[in-house]
């Protein structure tokens, strides 16, 4: 069988590349032809389109969604000295950008349904360390947090709730965008993200135009006026290359995310032997990972391979579980998923052929 396509592997993007070459290959031109290459017209059209996309507010284009956590922490003020709740099953770039802005990461453990930072642990962790200034929550795989349970208890604590949407443009909680239920979130565009660049870029999003303002002057050596740093700012800047592209594949996100949902109910329909992924009421989840729980985990990827089906284990190890952000705590609903997550492929190009023979690769291997 021939391998199947996967998010998680180049496949989806050069799928989509080969889908709008002609598209992404006149929005390169221009950025050549203009001869600005940073902070130009680009730039500023995707952060004025992105923010209309997700229904106003201000966007500021970044190089990376690391960059961005690290930005908006220190936006607001939040550094040494100071502690921020990070879910422990998350990307360790979210642990690596939380220490970058010099602040001590406090891990908590997620939720058993969706995985996402569980509202019970945040309550705990505030109780116990009072430098906590924010709460990072992740929408693990494109499902959104308990949105309403986090904001009630930051809330009563006196803290910041940031959302790190990078996993979950085009997701919903109650009707809203995720990106946009709280002060400002944080964005990932790198290529394998449901809105991708062809390269590594970021961006923050805020209701705020002040804070808008500060995150523009830290993304570029703390200049507000060219060539006077105001504060230490550090290099971070949407480039034109990567603002022209994701220009060219903002307007089929909707599309692209509403065929991700339906591949992902095939998927229910037709999965059977493990654990399916389930989605909390009044919320749209976005797919970016279709992430199933499986006993024997190891071996049922291994029988994929051997069948060409990709797959990935998203995250394996735990961020307490690693040298550099190793932390004493308990976090058993984590350290039980680790064991048992796997990926499996899901994108806008995978054909319900191919989706098929995965369900039957998995049934097969549990019959
Ligand atoms: C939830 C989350 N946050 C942050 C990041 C970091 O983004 P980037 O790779 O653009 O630095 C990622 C990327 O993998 C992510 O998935």
């Amino acid at each position: 069988m021939k391998p199947i396509p996967h998010s998680i592997f180049p496949e989806f993007v050069v799928e989509d590349q080969r889908c709008r070459h002609d598209a992404l290959m006149s929005a390169v031109n221009r950025v050549l032809q203009s001869g600005l290459f940073i902070l130009g017209e680009e730039g500023r059209a995707f952060e004025r389109e992105y923010a209309e996309s997700l229904g106003g507010g201000y966007v500021v284009g970044v190089a990376s969604g690391t960059d961005a956590i690290e930005l908006l922490l220190r936006a607001l003020d939040i550094g040494i000295g100071d502690g921020v709740v990070v879910p422990t099953l998350a990307p360790s770039a979210v642990a690596a950008a939380v220490r970058r802005a010099g602040v001590r990461l406090v891990l908590c453990d997620v939720e058993q349904e969706t995985l996402t930072l569980c509202s019970q642990a945040v309550r705990e962790c505030l109780k116990c360390n009072p430098d906590i200034k924010a709460v990072l929550a992740v929408h693990l795989y494109g499902h959104p947090c308990d949105w309403q349970s986090l904001q009630n208890i930051c809330e009563e604590h006196g803290v910041e709730l940031i959302e790190d949407a990078s996993q979950a443009h085009g997701s919903f909680w109650e009707q809203k965008r995720i990106g946009t239920l709280g002060k400002a979130s944080v964005w990932s565009f790198y290529p394998t993200k449901n809105l991708g660049a062809l390269g590594d870029a970021g961006a923050i999003w805020t209701s705020e135009v002040v804070l808008a303002e500060t995150l523009r002057c830290l993304r570029e050596y703390g200049w507000r006026q060219r060539h006077v740093s105001e504060t230490f700012g550090i290099n971070s800047r949407l480039d034109e290359i990567q603002a022209a592209i994701l220009r060219v594949k903002l307007p089929s996100l909707v599309e692209q995310v509403k065929r991700r949902r339906e591949l992902a109910s095939l998927y229910l329909r037709y999965l059977s032997g493990v654990q399916l992924p389930s989605v909390r009421e009044n919320c749209a989840h976005a797919f970016h990972q279709f992430v199933i729980r499986a006993v024997h985990r190891n071996a049922l990827k291994e029988h994929l391979r051997v069948r060409g089906v990709p797959s990935m284990a998203l995250y394996p190890v735990a961020l307490h579980q690693q040298p550099a952000f190793q932390c004493a705590g308990y976090f058993p609903v984590a350290e039980k998923a680790v064991e048992e997550v796997l990926s499996l492929p899901l994108h806008p190009y995978l054909t319900e052929v191919a989706l098929k023979a995965v369900c039957e690769a998995v049934g097969e291997f549990y019959s």
